[in-house]
């Protein structure tokens, strides 16, 4: 197949916008058309076709058992999707929408089957991005998104990186440069009560709680030390999974204090370097500096992703940098540790997945 490709590049004034009307007609042919949100790159579909869905499943190489989030226009259309709308995904929606969160509601039926894997339930967002927008506007379609990568490897948080993994197989791939957050939506379930956190994001537990009292995290969702994954079943399917995860092993460094950790990590390079392997070091400007003052030189790969001063740094560039090491032919990659409140749970969910549970 042969992909279109399209560079936006000024948002401001989409109307008309023949990139997106050309985008638009792909997706009323059920074709898959990826476009940028405020998150990652998503690879999107006529939600309401059977047809047009299964070539997200097939571009994608996912697994059909793993369902995925409609993404909505405007907060009027929910009814057309699911049975009810709770008050807490009302007073959710005031504040979040549109905006990197994804609530968990009842179906009613209208989206095709393979959408929700043949759950009861729907995953539903309203993405913030201009481009995002003005498609799912154009188009008048919901769209079913999951973000645009193969299966398994790092979600893209730029065109190049849909490119790479998706050129021949979809319609179009839309390009407005990177995405903000970086990482994918936080996934709330609100069909159970007190709602239900499956998927940490850029809206964090901590701003959830502010708005509707209490959330409850699921129980598969424990990121730190050995992962239960393999003996609790995640109710989001997605999260059973590795995922997210550059072609070497990696492995979470972990540590009493960040000082601790970085000694810890050192200790951990020094070793694996004496034994022959070509090491990477995912780390920060911070870590990077530690790194370089004490002895670490050119042969090993260090990979900065932001600041500790700002972990939406961290967050924003963390898949772009799993995606390097790819071209770096590295052994084995280490991975430092980040506090779990804000945006760092989200990012240390993330991580857990890329290394597949381990620590040292
Ligand atoms: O930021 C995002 O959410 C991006 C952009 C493109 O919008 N999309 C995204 O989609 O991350 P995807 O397919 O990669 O992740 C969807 C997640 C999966 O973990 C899936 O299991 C979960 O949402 N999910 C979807 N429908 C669900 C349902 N009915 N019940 C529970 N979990 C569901
Ligand atoms: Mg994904």
């Amino acid at each position: 197949m042969n992909t279109r490709f399209w560079v936006i590049e000024q948002t401001e004034s989409l109307d008309n916008h023949p990139a997106i009307l050309e985008a638009a007609a792909l997706l009323q042919q059920s074709e898959v058309i990826a476009f940028p949100t405020e998150t990652v790159y998503g690879l999107g579909a006529n939600a309401l076709s059977e047809a047009a869905v299964s070539n997200i499943f097939a571009a994608k190489g996912r697994p059909s058992d793993n369902p995925l989030i409609v993404h909505l226009y405007d907060v009027n259309q929910l009814t057309e999707i699911v049975r009810e709308v709770p008050t807490v995904a009302m007073h959710l929606l005031k504040v979040f929408a549109p905006g990197p969160l994804t609530l968990i509601l009842h179906s009613n039926g209208s989206v095709a089957s393979n959408v929700t894997a043949g759950l009861p339930s729907v995953a539903v967002r309203f993405p913030d991005h201009p481009v995002a927008r003005a498609l799912l506007q154009a188009s008048g379609l919901p769209l079913a998104a999951p973000s645009a990568n193969r299966s398994g490897s790092p979600s893209p948080t730029e065109a190049s990186h849909v490119r790479s993994d998706l050129e021949g197989r979809i319609a179009g791939i839309l390009d407005a440069g990177a995405t903000g957050v970086g990482l994918e939506s936080t996934v709330l379930d609100v069909t159970v009560s007190p709602p239900m956190l499956l998927r940490p994001g850029a809206i964090s537990v901590e701003e959830l709680q502010e708005v509707i009292g209490e959330v409850t995290i699921d129980p598969a969702l424990n990121i730190q030390g050995i992962s239960e994954e393999a003996i609790i079943a995640p109710r989001s399917p997605g999260m059973k999974y590795r995922h997210y995860a550059p072609a070497a092993p990696l492995w979470i460094v972990n540590g009493e204090t960040t000082e601790d950790m970085y000694e810890r990590l050192l200790t951990h390079v020094q070793h694996l370097h004496a034994t022959g392997k070509k090491v990477g070091i995912l780390t920060t400007q911070e870590g990077k500096s530690f790194y370089v003052n004490n002895g670490i030189d050119d042969s090993v790969v260090i990979k900065v992703c932001g600041t500790r001063g700002d972990l939406t740094t961290v967050a924003r560039h963390l898949y772009d940098r799993l995606r390097q090491f790819n071209h770096n032919d590295v052994d084995i990659i280490l991975a430092e540790t980040f506090p779990t409140h804000g945006i760092g749970k989200a990012i240390m969910n993330r991580l857990d997945k890329a290394a597949g549970g381990r620590y040292v």
